[in-house]
């Protein structure tokens, strides 16, 4: 009987360029939507990309384009990659897409319908970056989720009735599938029941977005528009037999896979807006944790990402699956570094699969012409063969119940619990001793030995199908086994594996890496970063002056180009404050940091700066400068960094520090 299986990516922003963040939500997908395929589930697997909205429209304007001219190149940028990594999503939706705003409007349209939209008068706050509405903040505050500097917004709006539905996302949240993990629960629980405001479903002061029906002097909501892609990429709202028939078939989605930043749009908005126009919910929201890079979130306005092109070329994508899914416990964050992708790869990899795929079929190669041996009559069997055919029968059954629960990393524990425990039965039983004496018991045992081995590789190879594809396609190959997409996971089991099997060409499908590896990719990075090409220096010392933000303008998409101008309300968002330097001292290993302790008036801060080559420590204390006091925070060797201090580049690198000539107040503001 074949079931339907529904799986979604949030979609992602196209003011940013892909990294490997992002490529973390979508591995992930893909290799569940893999799985349910070989499992016979009818499956869809849906991905796009958000376009809407006045932090696009702004990224656009600051690129010198028009937001569809924008979202048109970034849009493909994502397409681009997930064709190259060979991600199986089955259709990816474009928020800018004719479909998908006639079946937002006719979403809204159905919500106004039944009562749940008014119109009203909003003033608050709001971030731009989030495009969130921040309850309760005040002019200056800043935003909750991100720490940037709210905006003050005072518009006539569509209000959406959230509060209406206090009580039932309450009830729906008994559920404990619905939210995973649990964490994520209680926090969306208490969130709810501390109550909730009506919601601003559009806005009027800015044009980039689907126009509210009937009132086009208003754009919808990105987040409302966003959220349903979900169903308009399935046929929600069409006219069209077909389309309505698949949003029949599918909807309502089986997991909706996010990130934890974005759980309350997910589980408090996006269900509340579908039981408005009456639709169903989905049946799970699974929230990732976050991939850290240089201790902090991976993201584009801290410029501390990776992009997933480097790693491509060099171990390539498979490499890259199984790191982010072994060594991330699913739920939690999880830090990314280049030594501890090219150890995984090295160890369970290469040594791990790679090595039991080579010498069991180099074996069999050897010393049965290419073609799987028959495991022996009783005389030649020892409790040491059962022993393995239990442990990988066992190793079925956890695996599969492992990961429906989403714990990839343990999944992927015991599958290779088992590479482990056929290894070491290898060593045990000797074949190569085995193969020297040519007499008839050796020969049974040698084959019954080998068979073993090879029927293990099987089972192993056929789980971690979904986590890694292309190398275990190339292992079934060689295994003689055919195109492994044709294989049925529920059937598979212990003793398959068929006696005079032809084996293809044995080749190594995971060669090892070596320190060039890590070198190769750090040098793509910096390269691309435009940072002095110095692999083992740390990004975060290669800007010039400051500890914060990206060390090259081109990777800054929001920097505006030269010929594009900002408003006063623009920089006004700057907070640029006079300083007094009251420590300064070297960062321990680092040639171009300073740790400097910095009076802005109201408190001390301490900031990191890239400034060690061109000025000495002692010569800084009791100097004013001038500091970006409302930048996040972020973390550098270990130490935060608050706020970045202002100097003049130099062509040749060197940084000189804004000063005064006459007197000024610390805490003075510059503007
Ligand atoms: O939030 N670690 O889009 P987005 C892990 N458009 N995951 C990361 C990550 C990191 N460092 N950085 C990004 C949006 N992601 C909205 C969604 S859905 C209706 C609208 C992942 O481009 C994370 O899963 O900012 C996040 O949820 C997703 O990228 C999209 O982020
Ligand atoms: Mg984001």
């Amino acid at each position: 009987m074949s079931r339907k299986f529904y799986i979604t990516t949030p979609i992602y922003y196209v003011n940013a360029h892909p990294h490997i963040g992002h490529a973390y939500t979508t591995i992930a997908c893909d290799m569940i939507a893999r799985r349910h395929r070989m499992l016979g589930d009818e499956t869809f697997f849906l991905t796009g990309t958000d376009e809407h909205g006045q932090k696009i429209e702004r990224a656009a304007q600051a690129a010198g384009k028009t937001p569809q001219q924008y979202a048109d190149e970034i849009s493909a940028e994502f397409r681009q990659l997930w064709k190259r990594m060979g991600i199986t999503n089955d259709d990816f939706i474009r928020t800018t897409e004719d479909r998908h705003k006639k079946r937002v409007q006719e979403l809204f349209r159905t919500i106004r319908d039944n009562g749940y939209i008014y119109k009203g008068t909003y003033t608050g706050q709001y971030c731009v970056s989030d495009e969130l509405y921040v309850d309760g903040a005040q002019p200056g505050d800043p935003c909750p989720t991100c720490g940037r500097i709210t905006e003050t917004v005072h518009e006539e709006n569509y209000f959406f009735k959230l509060s209406a539905f206090q009580e039932k996302l309450l009830d729906l949240y008994t559920n404990p599938d619905f939210i995973r993990p649990e964490t994520r629960r209680n926090e969306v629980n208490s969130f709810v029941r501390s109550g909730l405001r009506d919601l601003s479903v559009s806005r009027s002061t800015f044009t980039w977005g689907i126009p509210v029906p009937d009132d086009p002097k208003q754009v919808i909501y990105v987040w409302l528009d966003a959220l349903a892609n979900y169903i308009t990429a399935i046929g929600y709202g069409s006219k069209h037999a077909a389309a309505q028939a698949a949003f029949k078939k599918f909807w309502p989605a089986d997991v909706h896979m996010i990130g934890k930043e974005i759980v309350r749009f997910h589980c408090v908005y996006w269900p509340a807006f579908l039981l408005a126009a009456g639709l169903q919910l989905p049946k799970a929201i699974v929230a990732h944790g976050w991939l850290l890079f240089e201790e902090s979130k991976m993201s584009k306005s801290r410029g501390n990402i990776v992009r997933t092109e480097t790693i491509l070329d060099v171990l390539g994508a498979d490499a890259l699956r199984y790191f982010l899914l072994r060594e991330v416990v699913f739920g939690q964050d999880g830090s990314f570094s280049f030594d501890a992708l090219v150890q995984r790869y090295n160890s369970d990899l290469a040594n791990g699969l790679g090595n039991l795929a080579s010498r069991t079929l180099t074996m069999i190669n050897y010393y049965f012409k290419g073609e799987v041996p028959y495991p022996s009559h009783a005389a030649a069997r020892t409790t040491a063969d059962d022993a393995i055919a239990e442990t990988a029968s066992k190793t079925i059954r956890e695996f599969g119940t492992l990961f429906d629960q989403f714990q990839f990393s343990r999944a992927l524990e015991t599958a290779w619990a088992l590479v482990a425990a056929v290894d070491k039965y290898i060593v045990d039983n000797e074949p190569w001793a085995l193969g020297e004496k040519n007499d008839e018991q050796n020969r049974a045992r040698l084959a019954t030995v080998l068979y073993t081995a090879a029927e293990a590789l099987r089972i192993a190879t056929a789980l971690a199908h979904p986590v890694i594809p292309e190398s275990t396609a190339k292992i079934w190959a060689q295994m003689g086994l055919g195109d492994i997409k044709k294989l049925a996971l529920n059937e598979l089991a212990w003793g398959q594996l068929r006696l005079g099997t032809k084996l293809g060409e044995v080749q190594p499908v995971f060669p090892r890496a070596d320190k060039s590896a890590i070198e190769r990719m750090q040098k793509m990075e910096d390269e691309r970063r435009g940072a002095p090409v110095a692999a083992t220096q740390a990004v975060a010392e290669t800007p010039s002056l400051s500890a914060q933000g990206p060390a090259n303008p081109a990777i800054q998409a929001a920097a505006p180009a030269a010929n594009n101008k900002i408003s006063i309300d623009d920089f006004a968002k700057v907070e640029l404050r006079v300083g007094l330097v009251k420590v300064a001292e070297r960062v321990p290993k680092s040639d171009k940091l300073l740790r400097l302790e910095v009076d802005i008036g109201s408190e001390v801060r301490q900031v990191l700066a890239g400034i060690a080559e061109a000025y000495a420590p002692e010569t800084l204390v009791g100097r004013k400068v001038v500091i970006v006091a409302n930048l996040a925070p972020r973390k550098l060797r270990g130490m935060e960094s608050n706020g970045m201090i202002v100097a003049a580049s130099l062509e040749d690198g060197k940084p000189v520090l804004a000063g005064f000539l006459e007197d000024v107040p610390v805490g003075a503001r510059l503007k």
